[in-house]
């Protein structure tokens, strides 16, 4: 069987499109490998958020590059969201290159490799299958994303997405139900719904009518109930837009019992004047408004958040504030990166004015924040009991496996043979770090709530 090897990087829609493209090249007769060598199809799928996420795709290429000259017969095929704007440029400056996509047409994928195919004349191709199985999922585990918007239509000023991805499109309710349906019979537990802002998702169904995230949340909630999708146990969405974040939205996590209590909202600055600047077009008191409605409706959501440091313009003062946002929201989680200028962009025009030091100092002082917060709020699960789905086996220690509570802290708890992917248990929260909880089994019926 011809082997092909992908390299992802990037956000959860670049890992559904690589399980996508898996699909598409299993019905020519690959298989996937994790190792380079010994693959005839090399693909990279490259994220372009960052100049550091660029940056390493391309040295990624370079590596793949020096295997080629071992066997020409290798084809490499580069592209995601750096291969949707810069696919020709590379295709010019590298002549190991064979062929680049986007985010776009990664499903001709078969039609792009014919050329190349005759490379490849000794290994066999009479297991080519005509149709694709409509379950096949490679690497299925309990949990499985659908991207359910495409695009973004927002425009943030320091924001390239718009460019590698295109015009927002939602996709239509029947055909997200009917994918979760398929995954479902598989196993899959748990479904996280995918869209760069998934919460404008507005899907039109059969009969003409639009659909909003919260009336296809509650679509789900429906099927779970003995419909289509009975067995699937837990529902997320990420990545949601302050704009777009309504009381119906906030709602669901009180009503749907599907729907776990946890949301990524990513608030970028805590500055209204470098708010301003980024085009993000709220005020930092509204995104916290937003917040405490939502709190009211679901006490203990977990919350995660992006943070943008050293945006052009961002004074000390400016940086200050951020700092003020999180020790007012205390989040679960957040995650910061350091400004950098992306082509096509509005905020490229702006002078990249806070130095890399500056930027340094400001993600260090973030970090150190952050990481007492968590700590301290996954110190208050001590002692607590908490409703867990098992992910499989601790990638470090072998005696131990690993869960996830409704709002996405890990846990980890002694190994036992019953364990299987996808239950759901409770365990019982004896110790804590700022990043994963230690628990044990506890042997109660899944109705009993602490
Ligand atoms: N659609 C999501 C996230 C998009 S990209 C949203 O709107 O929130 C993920 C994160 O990368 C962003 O939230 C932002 O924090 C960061 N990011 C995007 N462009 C960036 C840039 N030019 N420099 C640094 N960080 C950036
Ligand atoms: Fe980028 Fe803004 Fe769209 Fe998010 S909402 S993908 S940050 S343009
Ligand atoms: Fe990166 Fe493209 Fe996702 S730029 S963050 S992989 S949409």
């Amino acid at each position: 069987m011809k082997k092909v090897f992908i390299q992802t990087y990037g956000c959860q829609m670049n890992e559904y499109d690589s399980q996508q493209m898996l699909q598409v090249l299993s019905a020519k007769g690959f298989e996937k490998t994790t190792r380079p060598e010994e693959a005839q199809l090399l693909l990279i799928n490259s994220c372009a958020v960052r100049e550091k996420s660029e940056v390493k795709a391309l040295s990624f290429l370079g590596r793949i590059a020096k295997l080629k000259k071992t066997d020409p017969s290798k084809v490499i095929g580069f592209g995601g969201c750096v291969g949707q704007t810069e696919g020709p440029k590379l295709l010019k400056r590298h002549s190991f290159l064979d062929f680049a996509f986007g985010t776009n047409n990664y499903r001709e994928l078969p039609q792009m490799i014919e050329d190349f195919e005759h490379r490849w004349a000794d290994t066999s191709a009479d297991d080519e299958r005509d149709t694709l199985l409509p379950s096949f999922r490679p690497d299925s585990k309990s949990q499985a994303f659908i991207t359910i918007t495409n695009g973004c239509d927002k425009f943030c000023s320091y924001c390239i997405v718009p460019f590698t991805r295109g015009r927002e499109l939602s996709r239509m309710p029947e055909e997200i139900v009917a994918e979760a349906e398929i995954l479902v019979q598989r196993g899959v537990s748990e479904i996280m719904l995918l869209g760069q802002n998934v919460n404008s998702y507005w899907g039109k169904n059969q009969s003409g009518r639009y659909t909003k995230l919260h009336e296809l949340l509650h679509i789900f909630q429906k099927e779970s109930e003995g419909g289509k999708l009975s067995g699937l146990k837990r529902l997320r969405y990420t990545t949601s837009h302050p704009r777009d974040f309504d009381e119906d939205l906030a709602r669901d996590f009180r009503d749907l019992e599907i729907l776990c209590e946890y949301l990524h909202l990513p608030f970028q600055a805590g500055s209204d004047a470098v708010l301003k600047r980024m085009r993000r077009f709220y005020r930092i008191d509204s995104y916290l408004r937003k917040l405490e409605k939502l709190r009211e409706y679901s006490p203990d959501i977990a919350l995660s958040t992006d943070i943008i440091v050293g945006f052009p313009g961002e004074t000390r003062e400016d940086f200050q504030k951020t700092l003020d946002v999180l020790r007012q929201v205390e989040f679960d989680n957040a995650y910061y990166f350091k400004y950098s200028a992306r082509p096509y962009t509005r905020s490229e025009q702006m002078e990249d004015d806070v130095s890399p030091e500056e930027k340094t100092e400001r993600i260090q002082a973030l970090k150190e924040l952050q990481r007492s917060i968590s700590r301290k709020k996954y110190r208050e699960d001590i002692g607590r009991k908490v409703e867990i789905m098992l992910e499989g086996p601790s990638r470090t220690k072998s005696h131990l496996w690993t869960g996830r509570t409704r709002g996405n802290r890990l846990v980890h708890l002694p190994k036992e043979d019953t364990f299987a992917n996808g239950d759901i248990l409770w365990a019982e929260i004896l110790d804590a770090t700022h990043c994963w909880l230690d628990g044990r089994r506890l042997d109660l019926p899944r109705a009993i709530v602490a």
